[in-house]
């Protein structure tokens, strides 16, 4: 969809949503009765369940920063794609619409290449080294406020997906040759449809929402996510095979409207990034929990989990990580990424 287009879209969701361009005011979900409502509360969009970890995480960091800030800022967190899908939630973060959004890699991928770098296969050998370079201010710094100036959005840092591996319908993918034919859904970006096709699939790019149905009705065969929500998107139930190429760690960032951000107070800013910093935390603890419920809970329903080796999609995604490094800023982020690697 074209730029400008997608905005109208977004202004009338925005309009039907009741919300309005107003930055930090009161959200008119309130939080939990006889509480009283904070001075300024943030609204941020997510399109996870109530029980991911990562709205788990973001509700509990609302009630700290709340508490801490003496009632000056709180968070509400709507679920479930209530405020959009990613792309627009993106869109409604740099048009001041919505305050937050957690949006995945490949959004930011799409307003400035060199975030590719973080989508790309095996940039990041597992959630601890992830998680260590996303927030290394020395990394990291420069890029993330690449979206300021033209975009009004500063990205604070963001959460793990853990590792991403293929799922389908028809039966477990076990080599490249298996996924041919297979129409794999993908998040909206040229580097995740070329990832697909480099792996042996056709790629179908799609909003997460819309997966379920798409698979149900044989509009796709498969698609790859991590085991979380595979899980909680109730996928399983569509595409029972969960094959473990664990191409890639993906990386999911907390975003925030720029010109909202600088209206706290020094000390108040000082509380909210302390307070981020506990949530990624609490997050990557919770993340390791929810994995193996997700997989122990999918496998009671009937999913299987095939251990396959992996080797020979590492192959084909190798000629994609090497013309993917285009510009300087990108391939310097790769360079002390891996290098931050154990
Ligand atoms: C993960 C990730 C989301 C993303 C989704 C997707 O669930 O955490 O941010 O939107 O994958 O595949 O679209």
């Amino acid at each position: 969809m074209k730029k400008s287009v997608l905005l109208a879209v977004v202004i009338l969701l925005a309009a039907s949503l009741g919300l309005s361009a107003c930055g930090s005011g009161t959200s008119e979900a309130a939080k939990g009765e006889g509480d009283a409502q904070a001075e300024n509360t943030l609204r941020l969009a997510l399109n996870q369940t109530e029980d991911h970890p990562s709205f788990i995480a973001l509700d509990n960091f609302g009630d700290r920063l709340k508490e801490r800030t003496g009632g000056a800022y709180d968070i509400d967190v709507y679920p479930n794609e209530t405020l959009g899908a990613q792309q627009e939630a993106l869109l409604l973060v740099n048009e001041n619409v919505i305050d937050l959004a957690i949006v995945s890699g490949p959004q930011l991928e799409n307003l400035n290449e060199d975030f590719k770098v973080f989508n790309l296969p095996k940039v990041f050998d597992d959630v601890e080294h992830q998680m260590r370079v996303v927030h290394d201010k020395a990394i990291v710094g420069e890029l993330y406020a690449s979206l300021e100036q033209d975009n009004n959005t500063t990205v604070l840092g963001g959460f793990t997906q853990g590792a991403r591996s293929i799922y389908s319908a028809k039966g477990p993918v076990e080599t490249p040759a298996d996924m041919g034919g297979q129409k794999i859904r993908v998040q909206e970006s040229d580097l995740f449809v070329q990832m697909i096709q480099a792996m042996g699939g056709s790629a179908t790019p799609m909003a997460y929402g819309e997966v379920y149905t798409a698979l149900q009705s044989g509009v796709l065969d498969g698609a790859e996510n991590n085991e979380v929500s595979y899980f909680t998107q109730k996928h399983f139930e569509v595409a029972p095979y969960y094959s473990y190429t664990n191409h890639l760690v993906g990386l999911d960032y907390l975003i925030m409207n720029t010109g909202v951000l600088a209206e706290m107070t020094p000390e108040q800013r000082r509380i909210f990034d302390e307070e981020w910093a506990n949530t990624y935390q609490e997050h990557t603890e919770l993340w390791l929990a929810a994995t193996k419920d997700a997989i122990d809970s999918a496998t009671e329903a009937g999913a299987t989990f095939v251990d396959i080796d992996p080797a020979p999609f590492t192959k084909a995604l190798q000629p994609l990580i090497d013309n993917s490094l285009t510009t300087d800023t990108q391939r310097s982020v790769y360079k002390a990424t891996r290098e931050a690697a154990k």
